[in-house]
């Protein structure tokens, strides 16, 4: 059990970092298909809602000192709100997506040209399947790789080489956790917040050896995308309704901060799902 001397010297450790972020305002927002169990197109979604929701998240970051570059979105291409889906950056090395279905497929070279024309070293456009930080998440010098419904396994390798990186993969198998960013929330560099039913024994497996210290979600944070939040080494934006794990994680020594992105909900996406990092350079590349 973790003593209260231990808790308080955890409190202490927490340090914000300055993040960069991209994200994409939802101007063209709404549920036209169904490409996952949370869209519905049947349900109506107010736009002018979801816009101010995301205003908010986006206000929120920069009042804590994160800069956000926004991309343009395109009319037809209701889904481009979430970036974290765009790509993966990490250093001097970028990766534009390739998404899984046709109704997402022109995303994938609109943000490409965004990020050459931003100037993102090493950029190349995958070849494989590959939803970008929706299904790769940087965790110290590591990336967890999700798959089963999006990013492929061969997607996995395609990363690894290019970014010089180790990768684990991990497989999902709860079509309402269809993206790794929807049920693991890294923390800091060796530790994560999940939620065990999404993997499989073997992903359940890996993820207790590694993180032995994890947070573990419970059904009901699951249920409202909690984990779908970004952490900037002190405070952890997420959804609003995720009491419990806002609870487990100021028990921790970090700083909750709740925003409410109930019209993004329906199409399935939250706080990470708006948020794409640029991650700085990692320390140690993998030896070549
Ligand atoms: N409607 C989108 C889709 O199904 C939601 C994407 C959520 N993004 C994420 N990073 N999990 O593709």
């Amino acid at each position: 059990m973790t003593s209260v001397a231990t808790l308080q010297a955890e409190f202490a450790a927490r340090r914000p970092s300055s993040r960069r972020f991209v994200m994409c305002r939802p101007d063209h927002f709404e549920v036209s298909y169904s490409i996952n169990p949370w869209m519905n197109p049947d349900e109506p979604v107010d736009r002018a809602r979801a816009i101010d929701q995301w205003e908010t998240l986006r206000a929120t970051y920069q009042e804590h000192g994160h800069k956000v570059d926004v991309v343009p979105g395109i009319p037809g291409l209701p889904d481009m709100v979430f970036a974290a889906n765009a790509g993966l950056i990490v250093g001097d090395r970028a990766m534009s997506a390739r998404f899984t279905h046709p109704e997402r497929a022109a995303e994938g070279p609109v943000y490409h040209r965004w990020f050459a024309r931003h100037g993102l070293a090493g950029l190349v456009g995958a070849t494989e399947l590959n939803e970008g930080e929706g299904d790769f998440l940087l965790v110290g010098d590591r990336l967890l790789a999700g798959m089963g419904f999006r990013s492929s396994r061969a997607a996995h390798e395609e990363v690894s080489r290019h970014f010089e990186l180790p990768v684990v993969s991990l497989e999902l198998v709860d079509p309402r956790f269809y993206h790794l960013d929807t049920v693991l929330l890294p923390l800091d560099a060796t530790t994560v917040a999940y939620y065990p039913p999404a993997f499989s024994a073997d992903g359940r497996a890996v993820l207790a050896e590694l993180y032995p210290d994890a947070i573990v979600a419970t059904d009901a944070d699951a249920a409202v995308l909690g984990l779908n939040g970004v952490c900037d080494g002190a405070n952890v934006f997420l959804s609003s309704r995720a009491t419990d794990l806002s609870e487990a994680l100021r028990a921790r020594g970090y700083n909750p901060v709740g925003i409410d992105l109930s019209e993004l909900l329906k199409a399935g996406g939250s706080v990470k799902c708006c948020t794409l990092e640029i991650h700085g350079a990692r320390t140690s590349r993998r030896a070549p």
